[in-house]
């Protein structure tokens, strides 16, 4: 790029940021004439807060950085010239003619859409997900708790949060975190009392938030009253609320299923004399959905928590609860049995006791559902979701899954290329476009952490070059966008850059290198964000995210603490693997990296706990956490906000129909959002090259933000960058 025009970016972002402050006054963030009710995060309360957690209106500032430092941030030009009908810049200068594909070339994916007007309010909000366990402890037992939300909420609405996701926090011994329920009516001692939850959901309801409940409905704990009366023998009322059947002949289990977690699917009750099924742990036993009782009591559940008064359910392994023919398969490793997701997901007639559920729960309510729809394509998206669907929305994993062949084996990993991740995400898009609703995710607490994921070449999951072969410089040019960045040959660019970014993200040793990575870490995170509040859907955040937090890379097996981590393990280590072999898995894949306690400040325990963490922080709080980046204007947080702000002042990217552009580009991800006056070109270069595109497709369009020093150059995208214009049609 020219100086010069380097230099009229600068200038132009500093005279747009000062345009922007005044136009927004003291207002939330983005705040232009179009934001009326995120005002309402004035009128918030100063109850059971922190004071620096008020909701006091936000300073745009302090999310939009210092204007003249080259900071980034909300262009207010696009939005005050809409009034003005003043020309941008225009978008040939300082762009160039490099790139081939322009909008009309590319095989533009249109998708028609319902627009604003029928929106529901989750369809307008941000949901986070709330891990909690691990988000803020406020009585010292190293263990987070529902009195720790309650405080944290202001924060939270200053990311534009309608909706928070709860983890289950109902009484349970805990065998998987909560996700195995001993008493659907009851919190767990370790996270507070019925009267916290009420609290929270009152404290949430003045700030507009709702409560969204994890119902574990596909099983249950083995602590549960149901299971005990079930187990204790084979005449009871509750004798087939359970699966239950006989021994093989030989005295094996009935098929050769092997759980989620690892082991036998089956467990020998000795008081009942037969297996009962559990497609994760055996402290975990699947409900029996063809009972009519045990369905009707499930609703009974989602009843009680409806009418404490909360959003919506998220299902969790909700593609679980409708049982095959229970017979073996093919054995798919040394153990001689078959993975059971392959045997019972989204088994035929599944939908009927869905549908059976919205009937009897949703209908009428103002709430939303979201399903763990492990299982499900994105083609099968519209028998899932919309009017005639089961759910509002469902999660859908397969860019979750990006990397891995098989999910039972996580070192059976794969090559991807950005190709792939368009391919995905835009199936997912054209599926919801007429049918239903998508929620935006690119983590939870059972993943990877996104930088870690979507971008390997920065991984510090891989901690050697060896490790990292699969990856590096003999990954394919034809696969690998990340890593070749000569795929635009006239772009000129180096062809090893994998090799030496892990050296130096792994060792730190070289200072120069370790603050670049550091810098590709930060923009790497803004380009998710950036997805994450411009793909056509709800943003579902998970926590720490908006921080950037990062995998863990704990040495060995006995530092972690997921039982499906330490299953996993077992699983490599008796089909073979090396120990460096399992713990490079283990490296890349462990739930752990998504459990470790947010980081509120820098000081102590990151301000999660006054006692012991029951997970070690990561060892980078003093960098990465609220405190801090909170007052760092180009921080990931900053522009997390930014971005949220930017979601809800600019129409077109709620409502907005999705159009993918630049189908073929080896380094870009971009699509075009168009609302009825509006239309918004998000692009985001996930290469560490600078990537060029046809500046026409930015004509007549002015910069929103752009997450680069003096960026949003049409034609050309700085490495990493990620940019939103927006076009009145
Ligand atoms: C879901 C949850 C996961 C849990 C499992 C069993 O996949 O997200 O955390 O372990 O179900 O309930």
């Amino acid at each position: 790029m020219k100086k010069t025009t380097k230099a009229k970016m600068i200038i132009a972002a500093f005279l747009a940021a000062v345009m922007f402050l005044s136009a927004c006054g003291a207002s939330a963030p983005g705040g232009s004439q179009k934001q009326g009710s995120q005002e309402t995060e004035t009128q918030k309360p100063k109850s059971a807060v922190e004071p620096s957690e008020q909701g006091e209106s936000v300073n745009s500032a302090e999310y939009f950085g210092k204007a003249g430092e080259g900071q980034t941030g909300l262009n207010s030009e696009a939005a005050s010239e809409r009034e003005t009908g003043k020309q941008p810049e225009t978008a040939s200068e300082g762009g160039t003619e490099a790139q081939s594909e322009t909008a009309d070339e590319s095989a533009a994916m249109e998708s028609e859409v319902q627009m604003t007007e029928g929106l529901k309010w989750w369809q307008k909000t941000n949901v986070c997900e709330i891990y909690i366990r691990s988000f803020n402890d406020t009585d010292g037992d190293g263990i987070g708790d529902l009195n720790g939300i309650t405080e944290k909420l202001d924060y939270l609405k200053k990311m534009g949060i309608g909706a928070i996701w709860l983890t289950p926090c109902y009484k349970s011994p805990q065998a998987d975190n909560g996700y195995d329920i001993a008493d659907y009516y009851e919190i767990d001692e370790t996270f507070g009392t019925m009267e916290d939850m009420d609290r929270l959901i009152a404290e949430a309801g003045k700030r507009d938030i709702r409560i969204v409940m994890d119902l574990v409905f596909n099983h249950t704990s083995d602590q549960n009253s149901w299971f005990i009366e079930s187990a204790s023998g084979k005449d009871n009322p509750k004798s087939d609320w359970y699966i239950w059947r006989d021994a093989k002949p030989d005295g094996g289990p009935p098929t050769n299923w092997r759980g989620i977690f690892g082991g036998s699917a089956w467990t020998w009750s000795e008081t009942r004399g037969q297996y009962y099924l559990h497609t994760f742990l055996s402290e975990q036993p699947d409900l029996n959905w063809e009972n009519p009782e045990v369905r009707s009591a499930l609703y009974d559940v989602a009843n009680f928590w409806l009418d404490k008064g909360v959003g919506g359910f998220r299902m969790d392994a909700v593609t679980y609860i409708k049982k095959p023919e229970f017979k073996d398969g093919e054995p798919d490793a040394g153990d001689g049995m078959t993975a059971i997701h392959n045997m019972t997901a989204n088994t035929d007639g599944i939908l009927d006791y869905l549908h059976e559920f919205k009937d009897k729960v949703q209908r009428g309510k103002d709430i939303f559902t979201v399903g763990e729809a492990n299982g499900v394509s994105a083609s099968e998206l519209p028998q899932w979701v919309g009017e005639d669907g089961v759910f509002d929305m469902v999660f859908e994993f397969s860019h979750m899954l990006i990397d891995l062949n098989s999910e039972t084996d996580w070192s059976d990993r794969r090559e991807w290329s950005l190709a792939d991740l368009k391919r995905i995400l835009g199936e997912s898009q054209k599926n919801t476009a007429q049918n239903g609703w998508y929620p935006i995710f690119f983590e939870n607490h059972d993943q990877p952490r996104c930088i870690d994921h979507f971008f390997p070449e920065l991984s510090v999951s891989s901690t050697s070059s060896e490790n990292s072969a699969s990856f590096d410089s003999s990954a394919s040019s034809e696969n690998s966008a990340f890593f070749d960045t000569g795929a635009s040959s006239d772009i000129g660019a180096s062809s090893d850059i994998v090799a030496a970014s892990d050296s130096n993200v792994a060792s730190g040793s070289d200072t120069a290198s370790a603050s670049d990575a550091d810098t590709d870490v930060r923009m790497a995170a803004k380009v998710i964000g950036t997805l994450m509040f411009t793909l056509r859907g709800t943003p579902f955040l998970y926590q720490g995210q908006e921080l950037g937090f990062r995998n863990v890379t704990w040495d060995v097996i006995d530092a972690y603490n997921d039982i499906s981590t330490k299953r996993h393990y077992e699983f490599l280590i008796d089909e073979g693997k090396t120990v460096e072999e399992a713990m490079e898995a283990v490296r890349h894949f462990s739930r752990d990296s998504a459990r470790t306690p947010m980081h509120w400040t820098a000081g102590e325990n990151a301000g999660f706990t006054d006692g012991t963490p029951w997970l070690p922080i990561h060892d980078n709080y003093k960098t990465c956490n609220v405190e801090t980046e909170e007052k760092d204007p180009d921080s990931i947080l900053s522009w997390y906000r930014s971005m949220a702000a930017v979601r809800k002042a600019h129409e077109e990217l709620i409502d907005g129909s999705f159009e993918e552009i630049l189908n073929e580009h080896k380094q870009i991800y971009a699509f075009i959002r168009r609302g009825s006056s509006h239309e918004a070109i998000v692009l985001t270069n996930f290469s560490r090259e600078e990537a060029e595109y046809d500046a026409s497709i930015v004509e007549e369009a002015e910069l929103v933000i752009s997450s680069a020093e003096g960026g949003g150059v049409p034609g050309i995208l700085s490495p990493l960058e990620s940019a939103v214009f927006e076009r009145k049609k």
